[in-house]
């Protein structure tokens, strides 16, 4: 079978336009890091461990599952959209403060999906915060309590965890 062409697509990514060219079914997740935006990381590929989740349209989706054609107009953030090295936003913030992490490799992925969450719900109790991360993230190394903490620390000040969705990418 011929294989298909390479298709151009103009997808909106915190905030601005850029365009990659895929072959037809390629994840999201791959074309993102092709072009450059290498914070949303791979895992399993199956939509199981949520390290490679960002927002669409404000929703947290697996972006390894997910084809780039079918993406659309719609608005893509990925961990480099809520923050930057210089400025971190709220989400990021707190989990520096809080040191949660060990490895960090699933980090980028909770706290995206945290930020999805917050937006929605600015007051999760912890029942929330718990399922909401469950159904879609696995930390190998067991930072829960840690993230946790960072939750409530940032639940417990002033930050607005939305803020940070505007920032600028990296
Ligand atoms: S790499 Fe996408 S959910 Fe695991
Ligand atoms: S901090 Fe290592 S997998 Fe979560």
């Amino acid at each position: 079978m011929t294989p298909r062409p390479p298709i151009p697509l103009a997808l909106q990514v915190n905030g601005r336009w850029i365009s990659v060219t895929v072959a037809q079914g390629t994840p999201l997740l791959a074309a993102l890091r092709a072009a450059g935006l290498t914070g949303t990381r791979f895992g399993c590929g199956e939509g199981h461990c949520g390290v490679c989740t960002v927002l669409v349209n404000g929703r947290p989706v697996a972006s390894c599952t997910l084809a780039t054609e079918q993406v659309g107009s719609a608005e893509i953030t990925t961990i480099e959209g809520l923050g930057s090295a210089d400025v971190a936003g709220p989400v990021q913030s707190a989990f520096l403060d809080h040191q949660a992490a060990q490895c960090g490799y699933c980090i980028n992925g909770i706290i995206v999906a945290l930020t999805g969450l917050l937006a929605r719900r600015p007051r999760p109790d912890r029942a929330e915060i718990l399922a909401w991360l469950d159904e879609r993230h696995i930390c190998r190394c067991g930072a829960h309590l840690r993230i946790l903490r960072a939750v409530d620390a940032l639940l417990a000040g002033d930050a607005s965890p939305a803020a940070g969705m505007a920032g600028p990418g990296q």
